[in-house]
């Protein structure tokens, strides 16, 4: 057995692409290729916990799959799938359904956000976090990369693992949370009290991985600033300038440290000019791989060989539990 360390992760086929989610989680699905054996899944699964027209989810999911190797995923090295592709998924989730109590299911702040002030929440987005743990346990994964958002989820995976284990008898790794120290949190261009969000109504809140160059830049200059006029990376006061600051330093590789140093005295102005400029370079060459992927039509033979891989995996995990819970074996 390889003795490199498992990371499953994976992102909802519910729109495009941001930003945020190339930043907080794609950046580094692609540094941990080389160094870990790597499990990147469409999550369509837990698209669907809010309506998805067919035809969308379709294309949505081909797209992300195909922004995952556009952002440098090499399928020879990570296996890339569709959620919906490895039928273990659906069912160790509703193993992990029944272990999880309604009251961590309640205290979930995505689902209260998710939720709030609608009046008809369908049940598969309170049951989303269990089935998100059953992702993660049937690989046996190590290492999570996500932005912080998913950092409760992630918490009550360890719990689910750990009870399971207690429970059964040892099955399921624990899995820790890998989360970028910058970066982790991308806000909104228009309010950087809020996370920037593929689900957003106003367009100008985010950037989306397909956005073209004139739209950034448009983007960026129009993104909202804080009073003042200084370059300075201060979360509590300039939540607006610290946001746009860690993108510019995401995107150059540079610390927030450095980035400040260098538009010290220089104002807003030059600093959004040359920030949109960091952008459309980061993005530019990802866009034009994507379409070079979509044209091809290669996705279909990388997510057949991913779904082959990730069923191996999965359906060896997915026995050992269904045996220490007590299910009779196929067969039988
Ligand atoms: P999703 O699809 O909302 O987001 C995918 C990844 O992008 C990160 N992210 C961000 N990071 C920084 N700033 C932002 N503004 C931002 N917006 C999104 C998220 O933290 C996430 O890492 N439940 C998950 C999908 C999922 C999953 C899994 C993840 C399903 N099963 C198993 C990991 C492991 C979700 O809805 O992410």
């Amino acid at each position: 057995m390889s003795t490199k360390k498992r990371v499953l992760s994976g992102i909802q086929s519910s729109g495009m692409l941001t930003l945020g989610n190339y930043i907080g989680a794609m950046k580094n699905f692609v540094a941990l290729q080389h160094e870990c054996d790597c499990y990147f899944m469409v999550a369509d699964l837990h698209a669907i916990t809010v309506h998805q027209d067919p035809a969308a989810l379709r294309e949505q999911s081909e797209a992300v799959a195909a922004l995952y190797v556009a952002a440098g995923l090499d399928p020879k090295q990570a296996a890339i799938f569709m959620q919906s592709h490895v039928p273990a998924h659906a069912e160790l989730g509703w193993m992990m359904t029944t272990l999880t109590y309604m009251g961590e299911l309640e205290r979930m702040t995505q689902f209260k956000d998710k939720s709030e002030g609608k009046d008809a929440v369908g049940a598969g987005l309170f049951v989303y976090p269990p089935l998100m743990a059953a992702d993660i346990l049937l690989y046996n994964a190590h290492l999570v990369p996500v932005g912080d958002d998913q950092k409760q989820h992630l918490e009550l995976t360890r719990d689910l693992a750990g009870r399971f284990n207690q429970r059964y008898g040892e099955t399921f790794v624990v899995p820790e949370p890998f989360i970028p120290k910058v970066g982790a949190r991308i806000m909104s261009l228009e309010d950087g009290t809020k996370k920037m969000s593929k689900s957003s109504p106003s367009a100008g809140s985010y950037i989306s991985l397909l956005d073209a160059p004139e739209i950034i830049r448009k983007k960026i200059s129009r993104a909202k600033t804080d009073l003042g006029r200084e370059v300075i990376y201060d979360v509590q006061n300039k939540p607006e300038i610290s946001n746009l600051l860690s993108i510019y330093a995401q995107c150059t590789g540079q610390t927030v440290e450095q980035v400040q140093a260098q538009y010290d005295g220089q104002g807003y102005g030059a600093f959004k000019k040359d920030l949109a400029e960091v952008v459309v370079q980061t993005i530019e060459p990802l866009q034009r791989k994507y379409h070079e992927i979509r044209t091809s039509g290669e996705i279909r033979d990388i997510l057949r060989s991913g779904a082959e891989r990730a069923n191996a995996a999965a359906e060896a995990t997915l026995s050992a539990a269904k045996e220490a819970m007590g299910f009779l074996p196929r067969g039988y």
